[in-house]
C-alpha cells in the first residue's frame, strides 16, 4: 500500500529544512547548473539520496526510495527481544564442568568478545556517521530502526554476559586483548575515519568515494562478512543442541544483518547510480581489495577460533565459508566476483530461508511475525 506513495518528491522550497547535517550548505551552494532545475519559480536541487540539500528530511511522503520503507517494515515484522529467549539451559551446561570441551568454550567466548563491542561500533557509526549525510526520510526512518536493532543485539550480549556470569571487563576487552578480534576492529575503523570527522562533507567525487567507502566499511565489511564466521560457529552449536539460548539468539541477529547488508548495498548502489562518475575501475579494484583484506582477517579470526576442528567445523570450511559469502556480497554491489567456492554449509542459506516454519531445532517458532505483517 505504501507504494502508492512511491512517487519522486514535491519540488523543494528555497529553505534550508531543519534536521540536516550540520555540514550541509545552503540550498544553491555547491551545486552547479546540472544540479538545478527550475520548478514553480524556485531554484531546486535534483533530490539524490546524498548531498541532497533540497530534500525535507522531515516529510516522508511521498516516498522516493520504496526500498527504504520495505526494509523497515521487514525490521519491523522481525521483531524480538534479547530475554524473550530462555537461557535456562545455556546456564546449566556452561556452569556443569566437562558438559563442553575447552575449545568449545573458546569458541564461544571469542564470538561473545567479538559481536559484543563490534555491535556498539556499528551503531555508532550509523548515529554518528551514515545519519548525518543521508537526508532522505525514508532511510533515515530506516537508519533509526537499524539503530534500535543494534541496541537489541548490544543488549542480547549484556544478558549472555549476566545469564552466564561471565566477567564483563573479560568480555568487553576482547577487541584490544584478542588479536584477531583488535586486527578485524581497526581495519573497518581504519577505512572509515575520514567520515566521522565532523567537517567531512559528501561534496564532490573523492567524499563520495570515502563516503561509499564507510558504507562498505561497516554493511559490506563488518555485517557483511566479519560476522559470518561467528555465525556459522554459533549456530553449529545450536545444531549440535548446545548453548541453544544464545544459538536462537544469533540465528535472530543474523536475520536482522541480513536486512542491514541488503540495506547497505542498495546504499551503495543508489549513491552510484546517482553519481556515476565515482564508480571509477579504480574505485572499483580498491574496494576489491578492502573486501580481499576483510576475508583474510575473517580466515585468521576462525583459525584462532577453532584450532582443531569442533561441532562439525573446521578453520578450513569456515574460511571457505567466509569466501562464498564474500563473492556474494561483491556481486550485491555490482563487483566481479574473486572467490568461486561452492557455499559448505548450505544449512545457512536454508536457516535464513526458514519463513514461518518452526524453527528446526526447537518448538519455538522463530520467524514469527508482528504487526501489518501478521499472515493470519
Ligand atoms: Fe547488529
Ligand atoms: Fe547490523
Amino acid at each position: 500500500m505504501d507504494q502508492n506513495y512511491s512517487t519522486t518528491h514535491d519540488p523543494s522550497t528555497n529553505t534550508e529544512p531543519l534536521g540536516m547535517a550540520p555540514t550541509s550548505s545552503p540550498l544553491s551552494q555547491n551545486m552547479t547548473n546540472d544540479d538545478k532545475t527550475t520548478t514553480g519559480g524556485f531554484q531546486a536541487q535534483k533530490k539524490g539520496i546524498i548531498n541532497a540539500s533540497g530534500t525535507d528530511p522531515n516529510k516522508i511522503l511521498p516516498f522516493q526510495y520504496p526500498w527504504a520503507r520495505e526494509y523497515y517494515k521487514q525490521g519491523v515484522a522481525n521483531n524480538w527481544t534479547a530475554e524473550e529467549v530462555s537461557m535456562q539451559r545455556d546456564i546449566e551446561l556452561w556452569k556443569t564442568p566437562g558438559a563442553l570441551s575447552d575449545d568449545e568454550r573458546r569458541m564461544i567466548l571469542w564470538n561473545l568478545g567479538f559481536f559484543s563491542t563490534a555491535e556498539s561500533l556499528t551503531a555508532n557509526n550509523i548515529v554518528l556517521a551514515v545519519y548525518n549525510h543521508v537526508t532522505n526520510p525514508e532511510c533515515r526512518q530506516y537508519l533509526l530502526r537499524q539503530a534500535y536493532e543494534e541496541a537489541i543485539h548490544t543488549d542480547t550480549f549484556i544478558y549472555c554476559c549476566d545469564s552466564l556470569s561471565l566477567d564483563p571487563d573479560e568480555i568487553y576487552n576482547m577487541y584490544l586483548t584478542v588479536p584477531t578480534v583488535k586486527a578485524k576492529d581497526e581495519y573497518v575503523v581504519k577505512f572509515t575515519q575520514s567520515v566521522m570527522d565532523s567537517n567531512f562533507s559528501t561534496t564532490g567525487t573523492a567524499n563520495i568515494q570515502k563516503f561509499i567507502f564507510d558504507v562498505v566499511g561497516f554493511y559490506i565489511i563488518m555485517e557483511g562478512i566479519f560476522f559470518y564466521a561467528g555465525f556459522a560457529m554459533m549456530l553449529s552449536l545450536l545444531r549440535n543442541n548446545k548453548m541453544i539460548g544464545i544459538g536462537e539468539q544469533f540465528q535472530y541477529i543474523m536475520r536482522d544483518e541480513s536486512i542491514h547488508v541488503n540495506f547497505g548495498a542498495e546504499l551503495i548502489n543508489t549513491i552510484v547510480a546517482e553519481n556515476p562518475e565515482v564508480w571509477t575501475p579504480e574505485f572499483k579494484a580498491q574496494i576489491t581489495e578492502a573486501i580481499k583484506g576483510a576475508v583474510d582477517l575473517e580466515i585468521k579470526y576462525a583459525e584462532d577460533c577453532l584450532p582443531r576442528g569442533i561441532l562439525g567445523l573446521r578453520a578450513d570450511t569456515v574460511s571457505d565459508y567466509v569466501r562464498h559469502i564474500a563473492d556474494r556480497r561483491l556481486e550485491r554491489i555490482n563487483l566481479d566476483t574473486v572467490y568461486g567456492v561452492e557455499n559448505p554449509f548450505p544449512w545457512m542459506s536454508e536457516i535464513m530461508d526458514l519463513s514461518k516454519e518452526k524453527n528446526f531445532f526447537e518448538s519455538r517458532v522463530t520467524e514469527y511475525q508482528t504487526g501489518g505483517n501478521l499472515d493470519w
